[in-house]
């Protein structure tokens, strides 16, 4: 399996989806598991530590500056962690997940979408930006998202994202096809009760549509 230092927590519900759980820089593999459990009581969650290390802190892909992204890095590890996702599902039996990513793993979830997007069944993106400046291009082919569900939460005051760029983030994915929902909050970069709320019956929902 590509080598990813993870968690992994079986399902109790067999109906629920499996949670790829994708923390924000400096956090670990055990971050986002209170979370998934939260949004998804019954979800098989699997939860990968971030492989880039900046000063000390995990992340899951290099970044020049704040918000200033090295793409080529960004490409490499979306696939790696791709493929990680794809060797997961064999080895513990489970269906594609649905992505729950946090800042930096809100940003690597959205790169996966645009450059892999079968290995996701949906996503929920808590305060993620675009991740690449020109996805199709780095894709070569127009990424293909036809109907996958995204729950995008942004903060209106957040410091780091932007509203121009969470708002290019929707149009991105939109145009590639996927059902994007999208929500400004009165909150920051940190999450919020709302986001938990919000996203918990998202989830619902899009079970809902599953079932
Ligand atoms: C990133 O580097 O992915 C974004 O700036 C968010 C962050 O991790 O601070």
């Amino acid at each position: 399996m590509t080598d990813f230092i993870h968690r992994y927590e079986p399902a109790r519900d067999a109906g629920s989806p499996p949670l790829l759980l994708l923390h924000g820089t400096g956090g670990d593999e055990n971050d986002l598991l209170g979370l998934g459990q939260m949004i998804s009581p019954g979800s098989a969650l699997l939860s990968p530590r971030g492989r880039v290390l900046e000063h000390g802190m995990p992340r899951f892909f290099r970044r020049l500056a704040e918000g200033v992204f090295d793409e080529e890095d960004v490409r490499r590890r979306a696939l790696e962690l791709g493929e990680f996702v794809t060797d997961a599902r064999t080895q513990y039996g489970v269906a594609a997940p649905v992505a729950v990513g946090f800042s930096n793993g809100a940003n690597i979830a959205a790169a996966l979408l645009l450059l892999k997007p079968d290995v996701l069944a949906g996503a929920i993106l808590l305060r993620a930006m675009v991740p690449l400046s020109d996805a199709p291009k780095a894709n070569l082919v127009k990424p293909n998202l036809a109907g996958k569900p995204v729950l995008l939460l942004s903060g209106q005051a957040d410091p780091i994202v932007p509203a121009s760029n969470s708002a290019k983030l929707e149009a991105l994915l939109s145009e590639a096809g996927a059902r994007v929902d999208h929500k400004v909050l009165l909150a920051g970069h940190q999450l919020s009760q709302a986001d938990v709320t919000l996203a918990r019956s998202w989830i619902s929902s899009v079970e809902a549509k599953a079932a």
